[in-house]
């Protein structure tokens, strides 16, 4: 590694795989529920499973971004990290507010709304660790050597996301305000600032990875942003069809969503075009296919599937059904999950000195984990679809529709067993590759490969 305080960087990523591993073993429990075996219903019934499941989701995908931003602002700011006491007391409160939350589900202690179900003094808790790790971050940039677009949009997607998460907090006792104000967080988030953190850092992967110049790659992330901007602001209109707001929602919410796939296509385009001409053939092919990969599915997660049930003509049929899900497991898949993948696969190296990423298992771990994800998103897709037929179309019940749909959810275990052996390669690897070096080490990629 290039600078000594980036492997703070490897325990935010160890703490991302062991709760996306958690995260798994709740879906498992999930996908046999809706299979008809509700095995462990006494324990962990299903809303317990879901609201896990989800959150473990939010968790290690945020740890994953803070991993991700204490390895590489010090590459873009050339610059150790402000504090690696702080980034390591915020990594330990970070986990002991996460486990709080999570055991607390089983009990019951929690709030009713879907993804932001922790508590609210735990909210407080969260706040003020998000304030720490944004503060050892600023600092860093304010005091370095450099200050670079990619950095900085990095950064203000951080910043944004956690003045975001406030918006959740505001104290309602009524339902529309409440699922009003939810959206803020939810939506804002994902369609929204997370993908400023996603564009800076795809582009620093870019940048790496192909070799393409600093000033084409950042006149991209430009592009990105705005595109992002002007629609997914006025989209999270689309979550205002049915909850009780005014109904121009309607078609602000339908015109303005319909765009947001643009800036996923402007990604997509973007990492392709640059990864076909960068002309450097730099040694980790695996991060750069991870690179590749994660701009190429979150455009068909988020981007093509999120506009097959965004048109308020087809979302009052499709609100709230499996087709949801389908969308929702593609999308944070292709978006989020890939990016902190391809960093961790990127870091990796650097962090230890070793070469894992040329052993078979690295790329096994793409190809199942991506093809089971596909299947998985295929098997909702088609109980998604009968779902809203029999329940929609033909007015049948909705546990008897439950029923009927209970055989698709065998395709989703096998499609869920595929993409746990990826997963289970990719960590299999990182455990390979050991703990990080205490000191600074030469570049394991070479000297041709320190700057960009
Ligand atoms: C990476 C970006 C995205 C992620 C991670 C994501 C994820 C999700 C998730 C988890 C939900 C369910 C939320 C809930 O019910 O609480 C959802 C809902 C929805 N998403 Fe996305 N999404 C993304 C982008 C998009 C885009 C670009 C569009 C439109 C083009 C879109 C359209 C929708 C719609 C219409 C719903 C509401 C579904 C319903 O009525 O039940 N999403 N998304
Ligand atoms: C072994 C792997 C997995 C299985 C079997 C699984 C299964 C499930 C099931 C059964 C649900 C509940 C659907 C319902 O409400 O009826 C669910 C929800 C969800 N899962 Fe997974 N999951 C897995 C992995 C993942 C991963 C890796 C991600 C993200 C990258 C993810 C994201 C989500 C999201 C966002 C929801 C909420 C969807 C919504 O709001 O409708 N899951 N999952
Ligand atoms: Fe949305």
């Amino acid at each position: 590694m290039n600078y000594r305080t980036q492997r703070i960087a490897y325990l935010f990523f160890a703490t991302s795989l062991l709760l996306l591993s958690l995260q798994i073993v709740y879906g498992f429990i999930m996908a046999f529920a809706h299979s008809g075996y509700d095995v462990l219903h006494d324990i962990i019934p299903f809303h317990v499973a879901r609201a896990t499941h989800t959150n473990l989701l939010v968790m290690w995908l945020l740890s994953g971004f803070m991993g991700s931003a204490y390895f590489l602002i010090p590459e873009e700011t050339q610059s150790e990290i402000y504090s690696e006491k702080l980034a390591f007391v915020q990594w330990l409160a970070y986990v002991l507010v996460g486990v709080t939350a999570i055991v607390g589900f089983h009990f019951h202690w929690w709030e009713g709304r879907k993804f932001l179900e922790i508590p609210r003094p735990l909210d407080y808790l969260v706040v003020i660790d998000v304030l720490l790790f944004v503060y050892n971050i600023g600092m860093t940039i304010w005091y370095g050597k450099k200050r670079t677009t990619t950095a900085v949009v990095l950064y203000a997607g951080l910043v944004s996301a956690a003045l975001l998460y406030l918006p959740g907090m505001i104290p309602t006792d009524h339902q529309t305000a409440d699922s009003y104000w939810r959206w803020w967080v939810v939506h804002l988030w994902v369609e929204g600032v997370w993908e400023l953190i996603l564009g800076g850092l795809l582009a620093f992967l870019l940048l790496k990875l192909t070799g393409m110049d600093r000033e084409v790659v950042e006149k991209w992330l430009y592009v990105i942003v705005g595109l992002t901007f002007m629609s997914g602001i006025l989209g999270t209109g689309h979550h205002y069809y049915f909850i009780g707001t005014p109904s121009y929602w309607l078609w602000i919410g339908g015109l303005f969503s319909a765009l947001e796939p643009l800036a996923f296509l402007g990604m997509a385009v973007y990492a392709v075009v640059l990864a076909k001409k960068g002309g450097r053939r730099h040694p980790n092919q695996n991060a750069l296919l991870w690179t590749v990969g994660c701009a190429i599915m979150s455009f068909i997660g988020a981007g093509f599937l999120g506009f097959a049930h965004t048109l308020p003509m087809v979302n009052r049929y499709t609100h709230g059904t499996l087709v949801t899900a389908m969308h929702g497991h593609l999308a944070f898949w292709g978006a989020y999950a890939m990016i902190v993948f391809g960093i961790i696969s990127y870091a990796m190296p650097k962090l230890t000195g070793r070469k894992v990423y040329e052993s078979p298992t690295a790329a096994f771990a793409f190809w199942s984990s991506n093809i089971g994800m596909v299947a998985m998103t295929a098997a909702f897709a088609v109980a998604g679809v009968t779902q809203v037929y029999l329940e929609r179309k033909v007015g049948m019940d909705f546990l008897a529709v439950q029923e009927e749909v209970e055989v698709h959810f065998y395709g989703v275990i096998l499609a869920a067993l595929l993409f746990t052996s990826g997963i289970a390669a990719f960590i299999w690897d990182f455990i390979r590759y050991g703990l990080p070096k205490q000191e600074r080490v030469e570049d394991v990629y070479g000297t041709d490969f320190i700057g960009a």
